[in-house]
């Protein structure tokens, strides 16, 4: 399975932040917003990983982010010429795909939790089908919403429905196997003009594959993308690294947990980042 993260859009609710930068490229605290998403498709095992964005930032993320060997990854970028929905990530990424199941996730979106990178090697193992991943919030009518049987089996999905027949809200990360290239490519344009994930995910319904994982107590799903969001979501992650002294996402971490890095690699790293506090958390690992 190959990765692909979506991080393009136009980011207007984040303006003047964005005017000239990309919303993803934002610090959540004390690391660039990209680097929560990556962290997670890392923790599900995935180590090839297509970036898309548009062509005003695709320069920026890889001057960050460069072919991804600071991580123990092969990073690739690709152009979003328009954000015309999400479901042109799949045909866009057709080639790097190369027939192979994708894990998808949003450039903005933040999990965090306990079994989450157990929760996404399953999903990710499942060779058909379709795995959304679902989060309990309060407003589920701005989100997609999903019901399901006691298995997992969904029953349906709905956008933004007026009447909610659950609260549980689908979150921006989808493991779809390799039939999804061609099912996105068969979508028509909703009424606002853009492809929907919706209905990739209603076509894997309608054939009784679509599977949803609960994210629940234990877990976090934050939207970073109001500037209250934002403010919040770094919030969160300060809070929490600075209880425990333990980074969230943290790609290099990852990298030599999973032995993708060895500790000469990280101590190169963290004389790069210098005397800040992410540069002294790498230098700790190292020794
Ligand atoms: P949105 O929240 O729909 O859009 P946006 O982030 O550009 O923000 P705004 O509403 O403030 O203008 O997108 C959700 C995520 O998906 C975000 O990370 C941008 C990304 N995206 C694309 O990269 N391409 C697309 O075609 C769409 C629809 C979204």
């Amino acid at each position: 399975m190959r990765g692909i993260i979506l991080a393009g859009g136009r980011g207007t609710r984040l303006y003047p932040a964005t005017l000239a930068v990309s919303k993803q490229l934002l610090p959540v605290f004390d690391k660039p917003m990209i680097y929560y998403p990556l962290s997670i498709l890392m923790l599900a095992g995935i180590r090839e990983i297509l970036i898309i964005t548009t062509p005003r930032d695709l320069p920026a993320f890889e001057a960050l982010l460069g072919d991804g060997s600071a991580f123990g990854l092969s990073l690739s970028y690709a152009e979003q010429a328009e954000p015309s929905g999400l479901p042109e990530a799949f045909v866009i990424g057709e080639r790097f795909l190369d027939g192979q199941g994708c894990a998808l996730i949003l450039g903005d979106n933040l999990f965090h939790g306990d079994q989450l990178g157990t929760r996404c090697r399953e999903a990710a193992a499942r060779s058909s089908g379709a795995t959304v991943f679902a989060y309990q919030v309060t407003d589920p009518g701005r989100y997609g919403v999903v019901s399901f049987e006691p298995d997992g089996t969904v029953t349906s999905i709905e956008e933004k429905p007026a009447a909610p027949k659950t609260n549980w809200a689908v979150t921006g990360l989808y493991f779809c196997d390799p039939e999804v290239v061609s099912i996105a490519k068969g979508l028509e344009p909703s009424a606002r003009g853009e492809t929907e994930i919706v209905d990739v995910l209603n076509a894997y319904r309608a054939r009784g594959d679509l599977t949803v994982s609960l994210l629940g107590r234990g877990n976090v799903w934050l939207d970073t993308g109001t500037h209250d969001s934002l403010y919040e979501a770094s919030s969160f992650v300060r809070a929490i690294e600075l209880r425990s002294g333990v980074k969230i996402a943290c790609p290099e971490e990852i990298g030599l947990q999973l032995g993708y890095l060895d500790r000469a690699t990280i101590l190169n790293r963290a004389t790069q980042m210098g005397v800040t506090d992410y540069g002294n958390y790498l230098r700790k690992m190292a020794v």
